[in-house]
């Protein structure tokens, strides 16, 4: 049993891109689609994306049921079909919000007016028949779950949301579902700050009950409201508190698990009206919005205001910040890139956030940001990975040696410590974990051959998957444990010369893409190369070498 543990454990080393096992718990990537009409649903490009909120189902305020205008009935009726085609794993959330602004575009514009979820969470009937109506909304058009996007509520509302959020998850968890059904998720946007008007969010009430809650970590500073040009949606602010890491913190000071934290990527910036040229910093006078009237555009209009602008004129990215900047004589506009975009997830790695929820996919550029996104996942935290992958490999190294005492020939007849010597003790483990046999024996069709030589000869004939134990019985990723194998065998080479160093196997087994080079008859072997005709000598030393330690193997 022990090298079941110990294969789980070498999994585990294996970036989660790859291997689909275990590891890092996966990144939740969702994003809203707004259904203005003017982005098919159809286009959305789903297997870059884990969730994806339809937006927004409006609530009736006579009866405080879901109300799906009748505009945007088609696309809501199709939007969890739709969606699944080129991602049958996404998961459709049906999101609920009753403020939607005049231009929809920007969600704090000035056109909201929430008063009607204000009355619904006053009230305990009012609150039953909308928790009602949604979960059977959201079942009768095959949601998988229910997002609540209510950015602006206020002091008195936020109490009562953590009542809705507890009568809320109950239903959810009553519910009757038919078989096939999973429980429906929850979640909730949340503003970037866990207080408003001095009132604190409900924040254990929406720890308790939520999958996960969104911050809507931008729209800060608006043109619309202010006459200083100002960042709507700084990670950082050296000089001010209204940027993400401030309420990032201020939520987990207050006890908000990271764990249940996905943040916020705008896909949109805001243009403000210069008031003299020579002054374009953060926080220049400003004379309102710009190109439209509340100064709002998404990022595919944001690129190509700049190609058609003309002058050479580029955008330029502000690491203090974290922000994309476009100055002209006239205007100023703030937005995030795709320097922007990295930098938040590598700040959602660092925080040990779950993941981003986009604002809104229509405006993404042919997915440029929302590739950007994922990279987040890999590039992010080289240091971590490292650690994540050297630590366990060096303890399973000095198992292997300190318990098994796989020792290399040039250990055993000369005494020479090499530097790859802890490269065979691994080759020889990964060969016994792969095929669950021990080294101590004797296999193939003359039971003449060790196991190393064994392992060479199937691979070396393509049978290399009747190496395998049959118990990993993980037929997908037969590929993954062939290049195990492949890499093993170079391990455990004569000559320490030919062997990978410890780094190079974890480059090869982390990077699938990676080359490797093609074993020869590995060490402890007495029939002759095929290739070199080469002889080991080494043969006899094995077994005895081995017997009396390995029996302490088998009984854990
Ligand atoms: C809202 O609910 C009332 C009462 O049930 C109903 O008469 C009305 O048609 C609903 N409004 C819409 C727009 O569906
Ligand atoms: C907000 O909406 C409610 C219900 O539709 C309406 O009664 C109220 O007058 C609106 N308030 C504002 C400020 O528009
Ligand atoms: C919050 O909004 C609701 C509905 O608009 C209103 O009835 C209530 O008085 C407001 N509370 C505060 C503290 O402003
Ligand atoms: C901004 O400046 C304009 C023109 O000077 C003025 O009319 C407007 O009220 C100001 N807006 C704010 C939010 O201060
Ligand atoms: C970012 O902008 C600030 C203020 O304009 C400036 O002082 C700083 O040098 C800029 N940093 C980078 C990395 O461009």
């Amino acid at each position: 049993m022990a090298s079941k543990i110990i294969f789980f454990f070498l999994f585990i080393l294996f970036p989660s891109s790859q291997f689909h096992l275990c590891g890092a718990q996966t990144l939740v990537k969702a994003g809203y689609w707004y259904a203005s009409g003017e982005f098919p649903i159809q286009d959305i490009n789903s297997a870059l994306f884990t969730h994806l909120s339809y937006a927004f189902a409006d609530v009736n305020a006579s009866n405080y049921q879901l109300l799906i205008p009748s505009a945007s009935q088609q696309y809501f009726s199709t939007f969890p079909t739709i969606v699944k085609r080129r991602n049958p794993s996404v998961k459709p959330l049906l999101s609920i919000w009753n403020g939607i602004s005049a231009t929809g575009k920007s969600i704090a514009g000035e056109n909201v007016n929430d008063s009607v979820l204000s009355s619904m969470v006053s009230a305990s009937s009012k609150r039953k028949a909308f928790i009602d109506s949604s979960i059977k909304t959201a079942r009768r058009y095959g949601f998988q779950g229910i997002d609540l996007f209510w950015v602006w509520p206020n002091s008195t509302d936020l109490s009562n949301i953590g009542v809705l959020l507890d009568e809320w998850r109950a239903a959810i968890n009553s519910e009757q579902r038919q078989p096939a059904e999973s429980q429906l998720i929850l979640t909730l946007a949340i503003r970037y700050l866990p207080t408003i008007e001095m009132v604190s969010y409900p924040i254990d009430s929406i720890r308790r009950n939520v999958d996960w809650a969104h911050v809507v970590a931008y729209d800060y500073h608006l043109p619309t409201r202010e006459n200083f040009t100002g960042l709507h949606a700084a990670l950082y602010n050296p000089s001010s508190n209204v940027n993400t890491d401030f309420g990032i913190r201020e939520w987990l000071n207050k006890g908000m698990p990271p764990s249940k934290l996905v943040l916020g990527l705008p896909y949109h910036g805001y243009a403000w009206k210069l008031v003299s040229s020579q002054d374009n910093a953060i926080g220049a006078p400003a004379s309102g919005p710009a190109v439209n009237i509340d100064g709002s555009m998404g990022y595919k209009a944001i690129k190509s205001y700049i190609r058609d602008y003309g002058y050479g004129a580029t955008s330029v990215y502000n690491a203090t910040y974290v922000v994309n900047l476009l100055t002209t004589p006239t205007i100023w506009i703030n937005f995030d890139d795709v320097e922007a975009i990295k930098a938040k997830m590598s700040y959602v790695k660092e925080k040990k956030l779950i993941g981003f929820k986009a604002f809104q996919l229509s405006n993404d550029d042919n997915w440029v940001l929302s590739r950007a996104a994922q990279g987040g996942e890999n590039q992010a935290n080289k240091q971590q990975l490292l650690l994540k992958i050297i630590l366990p490999v060096s303890l399973i190294v000095i198992l292997a040696v300190a318990i098994l005492g796989y020792v290399p020939p040039e250990y055993v007849r000369k005494g020479i410590y090499s530097m790859k010597y802890d490269v065979y003790s691994f080759g020889v483990l990964l060969l016994q974990i792969i095929s669950g046999k021990r080294n101590t024996c004797y296999y193939g069709p003359q039971e003449n051959l060790n196991l190393l030589e064994y392992a060479y000869e199937l691979w070396s004939d393509d049978r290399g998957t009747e190496f395998i134990d049959t118990s990993l019985d993980d037929s997908s990723s037969t590929c993954k444990i062939m290049r195990c194998m492949q890499i093993a065998l170079l391990c455990v080479q004569e000559n320490p010369e030919n062997r990978p160093t410890m780094l190079e196997v974890f480059s090869m087994l982390k990077n699938a893409s990676m080359a490797a080079t093609t074993p020869r008859r590995p060490a402890f072997s007495l029939k002759a190369d095929k290739n070199t005709g080469s002889t080991s000598a080494s043969q006899q030393e094995i077994c005895s070498f081995n017997d009396p330690q390995i029996s302490q193997l088998e009984p854990r």
